[in-house]
């Protein structure tokens, strides 16, 4: 047992529905980066429960190493240790993507970052590749719940390039670098799984 661990509720609340969903997307065996993997709990529960998978965390730099405790104490053939990888600098350390998930990351992002994470896996993921984005969405720039307008306002008054993002502009942002949406899937607690494929 590693102590220490940083544990988030949610992770725990949204895990099973998650996996329900991808294990419906990523069927085949493939290895799935992991964008912004924040604790490690979602690495270290998806890889247990798809072993078919070999799963990539991934964080900034500095935010990496944060999910080691979960990693190391899953102690799991098929994942592999976190990478450092900020999706606004132009080289990542990875050149070839099977799969990408992510999960509470677009509304933390800046919107530059999002158009950044979006345009780096446009480059590297092949092609027919599928992209998860786990989190919240405005739908015609509207709100789907009163939790979610608090929620944004929160992320706004913590940092004006926080918030939640606008479907339109997630369409428009990845038709430019030819993602398409394959699916969009209503989630407990006012969250969507967004699942693009690259084209
Ligand atoms: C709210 S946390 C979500 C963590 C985890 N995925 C979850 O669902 O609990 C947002 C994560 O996005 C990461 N992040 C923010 N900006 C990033 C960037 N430019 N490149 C990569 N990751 C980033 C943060 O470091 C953090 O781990």
């Amino acid at each position: 047992m590693v102590d220490n661990k940083p544990f988030s509720q949610a992770c725990e609340n949204n895990r099973q529905p998650i996996l329900e969903c991808i294990k419906t997307v990523f069927t085949e065996p493939a290895t799935i980066l992991e964008i912004g993997t924040g604790t490690g709990q979602h690495a270290v529960y998806f890889a247990a429960e798809l072993p078919h998978l070999t799963w990539q965390p991934s964080d900034r730099p500095g935010g990496a190493e944060h999910s080691l405790g979960w990693i190391k104490e899953a102690d799991l053939a098929n994942i592999r240790p976190p990478l450092e990888l900020d999706v606004s600098l132009g080289s990542w350390p990875v050149d070839t993507i099977d799969g990408a998930y992510s999960a509470n990351t677009a509304h933390i992002m800046s919107w530059e970052e999002v158009e950044a994470m979006f345009a780096g896996l446009a480059k590297r993921l092949i092609a027919g590749g599928l992209f998860c984005l786990y989190g919240p969405f405005n739908y015609e720039g509207q709100f789907t719940s009163d939790s979610n307008r608090q929620f944004d306002h929160h992320l706004r008054s913590q940092a004006p390039h926080m918030g939640i993002r606008n479907m339109d502009d997630m369409l428009e942002l990845a038709g430019r670098v030819r993602f398409g949406l394959e699916r969009d899937v209503e989630m407990p607690a006012n969250n969507r799984l967004l699942v693009w494929r690259k084209l």
